[in-house]
């Protein structure tokens, strides 16, 4: 059986996707299921550090390139956070001459990789993978647009000011709509600490956006200090936020 391909992706940088990517792959692997975490924000890789910086043998970058093949990516992290089920990570590479590098690709590196991610997809099933999350970037770039067209569902995570939302508006008709994958909204860093309250002000964006709403989060101020040095999902479990994640994925997997 195929994984359930889950892209997570906003119209903005900075809504929290990343952590949201890791924290759920996080929450889901200690719930005993194999997750495969893609890192394709390769013009703003990031869960490199939020692993805690990994061995590399080859980036997700390389295999894309053609230089080595998608197993060679895949770094296991299962062992090292003590999870049930398998995570392991396809990390993409930092550093800014192969960021520079990944922002000027062609048009036909770009279907390239399309072909490659379909492929990708279909080694994951082979090697047992119940779930793929990809990580993007933000926006309509090639490899976002890609990422979403290799995936079932789309998570679009959306920041409630008013400039991230009229953006949001425009850009949930221009391209889910146009790719027909199927798309949920997660409300982050909604700006009160009253989760009822949060609550309503993503229902009322969920309703404008016409998206099935998957959750609201609120802005945690240890969201921030956490990111890159404690996993809260293992390390912090009783802090809000992760309870907040662990109903997303009740309702990912419903
Ligand atoms: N719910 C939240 N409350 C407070 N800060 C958050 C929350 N979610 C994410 N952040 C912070 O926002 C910043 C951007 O998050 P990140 O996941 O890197 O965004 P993206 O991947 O969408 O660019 C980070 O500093 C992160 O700690
Ligand atoms: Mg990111």
């Amino acid at each position: 059986m195929k994984p359930r391909t889950y892209t997570i992706h906003s119209h903005r940088g900075g809504s929290g996707k990343s952590v949201i990517a890791s924290s759920i792959a996080l929450e889901l692997a200690l719930r005993g299921y194999n997750v495969l975490l893609v890192d394709m924000d390769l013009r703003a890789p990031s869960l490199y550090y939020i692993f805690h910086e990994p061995l590399v043998k080859y980036w997700i970058n390389d295999y894309l390139d053609g230089e080595c093949g998608f197993e060679e990516t895949l770094v296991d992290v299962s062992e090292k956070y003590g999870l049930r089920g398998r995570l392991t990570l396809s990390l993409a590479n930092p550093d800014i001459e192969v960021v520079k590098d990944a922002l000027t690709k062609t048009r036909k590196w770009e279907m390239n990789a399309l072909k490659k991610l379909v492929k990708a997809r279909k080694l994951a099933s082979e090697l047992g993978f119940n779930i793929l999350i990809y990580d993007t970037s933000p926006g309509i770039h090639y490899s976002s647009l890609n990422t979403l067209i290799a995936s079932d569902y789309a998570i679009l995570v959306v920041v409630p000011d008013n400039v991230d939302v009229k953006g949001a508006l425009s850009f949930v008709r221009e391209i889910y709509d146009t790719i027909k994958t199927k798309a949920f909204l997660i409300v982050n860093k909604v700006p009160t600490s009253n989760r009822d309250e949060a609550k309503n002000i993503a229902k009322t964006l969920a309703d404008q956006l016409k998206l099935p709403l998957l959750g609201a989060i609120p802005y945690y101020h240890e969201v921030v200090r956490y990111n890159g040095v404690k996993h809260m999902v293992l390390e912090v479990p009783e802090h809000p936020y992760v309870s907040d994640i662990r109903n997303i994925v009740d309702k990912m997997l419903s």
